[in-house]
């Protein structure tokens, strides 16, 4: 799940966040998916209720999730709730290191309810968080 601003991927500072755009990034993330026998489907939206309304009818769609949700992680009670109530082995994604960054994207308000946490990676950091999402599904 890609939130807000991550449809600007490949034009978005290429410095912090590499040159792939998002449909280049999900065809990466589909095959490291396959590649690990999981089946991805993908959604982006710069709407927070958009976003938070995937994560109400997730259950029904998906086994688990993994969210990049931009600038939102670092403040969005609402996106909080909704994941809480998605009730889903979820990983959060940075693209870039957040933690290294501005002090306001050190901040996530959904990291507690996640089972794992990658930044810094770029792309490559999808195929970790599919790692983590696959052994938390299959024990
Ligand atoms: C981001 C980091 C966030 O701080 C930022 O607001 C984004 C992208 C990342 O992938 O590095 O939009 O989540």
């Amino acid at each position: 799940m890609h939130g807000v601003n991550l449809d600007t991927l490949g034009r978005r500072d290429p410095a912090v966040y590499g040159t792939s755009t998002l449909p280049e990034l999900e065809v990466e993330v589909r095959r490291f998916a396959t590649e690990l026998g999981l089946e991805p489907t993908f959604s982006q939206t710069n709407h927070e209720g958009e976003f938070c309304e995937a994560l109400h009818d997730a259950p029904d769609l998906a086994d688990g999730l993994i969210l990049n949700a931009g600038a939102w992680t670092h403040y969005s009670w609402a996106i909080r709730d909704a994941l809480e109530v998605a009730a889903l082995p979820a990983v959060e994604v940075h693209i870039s290191a957040v933690s290294n960054r501005e002090d306001w994207r050190r901040h996530s308000v959904i990291a507690d309810l996640c089972v794992g946490r990658v930044e810094g990676r770029g792309v490559e950091g999808y195929r970790e968080a599919l790692e983590i999402l696959r052994a938390e599904l299959t024990g």
